[in-house]
């Protein structure tokens, strides 16, 4: 199989490395700024030997190069630079993605649309909208970063490996995500035993706070290793059909109460994209805070539109 990915970037050309050197497909990286993709692409081919794969990279300007691909994944935008509001950010990316979707199903008419471009919930609805796909076939990555990032603040905090801790957030990417700390366990055994309440509310507030962390560590751009891994596990779902129940933003038909209106929610991915999508039971206080996620989301979406 192919993958595409739109936006040669710090996220983009990570995960070109992901899904090349885990074997997953053949790669095709796109970008407007000419001949950056060309030699990203050369780069990841001269490690092809050393990594011991034999996947293909190619590196594009043009999106006839991208035709038939499976999976198409958009990171292209930009992120907030001095002065710009999110507003002027919201409506610069929205133009770029709806851009990069619409030449993108042009030549891949059957393919699964996985967007990471921030503001992400926003941008995966506009996707869904300009690609006009059956929504199981268009998903935006956040939760598997999010959880990933909880989980790591839980293993940390109680000296365990990480890959015992399992966690999961939902609702929008930001500072209104729902991490589901009740749900939260090492290897079974939930958290609320293992921790006092202050101290999970303290790494619930990490996890909220856990791009803006590393953007502040690095001052210039965010994060982008862990989000290609997040991005690149759940390609992994689809291509391999594995079924993984993975929090996904999700295009919603009435689950949660919630009506055309893209949002973190756990679904089960497989060859078809979103096979289906879980409705927890949440208490009070979690579904509040997904409805008020849902909200800002919501208020979003119409101004990226006006
Ligand atoms: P970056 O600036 O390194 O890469 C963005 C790329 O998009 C650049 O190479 C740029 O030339 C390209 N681009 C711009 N306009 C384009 C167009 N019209 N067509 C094709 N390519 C175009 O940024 P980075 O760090 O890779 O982040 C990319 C996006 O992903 C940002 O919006 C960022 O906020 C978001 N992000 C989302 C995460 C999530 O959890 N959903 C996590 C990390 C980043």
């Amino acid at each position: 199989p192919r993958v595409t990915i739109v936006g040669a970037g710090r996220v983009g050309s990570t995960l070109a490395q992901r899904i090349a050197e885990k074997n997953l497909a053949d790669v095709v990286l796109l970008d407007i700024v000419e001949g950056m993709p060309q030699g990203l692409a050369l780069d990841l081919l001269e490690a092809r030997g050393l990594e011991l794969h034999n996947r293909q990279i190619s590196g594009t300007n043009n999106y006839a190069d991208t035709a038939n691909s499976a999976i198409v994944v958009i990171t292209a935008g930009f992120p907030r630079k001095p002065g710009m509001s999110r507003d002027d950010l919201l409506k610069i990316n929205a133009k770029i993605v709806v851009d990069a979707a619409k030449n993108a199903i042009a030549h891949s008419p059957h393919a699964i649309f996985i967007v990471v471009t921030n503001p992400l919930d926003v941008m995966t609805y506009l996707t869904w909208q300009a690609t006009n796909l059956p929504r199981n076939q268009v998903m935006g990555m956040a939760g598997v970063l999010d959880s990933a990032r909880f989980e790591t603040f839980i293993a940390l905090e109680l000296g365990v490996l990480p890959a015992d801790v399992k966690a999961m957030v939902l609702g929008s990417h930001g500072d209104l995500m729902v991490p589901l700390a009740r749900y939260a366990t090492v290897n079974g055994i939930p958290i609320t035993e293992l921790l006092d309440a202050a101290t999970i509310e303290r790494l619930v507030q990490r996890t909220r706070n856990g791009g803006a962390e590393i953007v502040e560590l690095m001052h210039t751009g965010g994060a982008f290793f862990a989000p290609a891994s997040a991005t690149s596990l759940m390609v992994e779902s689809i291509l391999l059909n594995q079924s993984r129940l993975l929090p996904v933003a999700a295009y919603l038909q009435g689950e949660y109460g919630l009506n055309d209106i893209v949002i973190g929610v756990p679904c089960r991915l497989g060859c078809a994209g979103v096979e289906n999508i879980l409705e927890l039971t949440l208490s009070d206080e979690e579904n509040a805070a997904l409805q008020t996620s849902a909200h800002s989301v919501r208020q979003n979406i119409q101004r990226a539109q006006e």
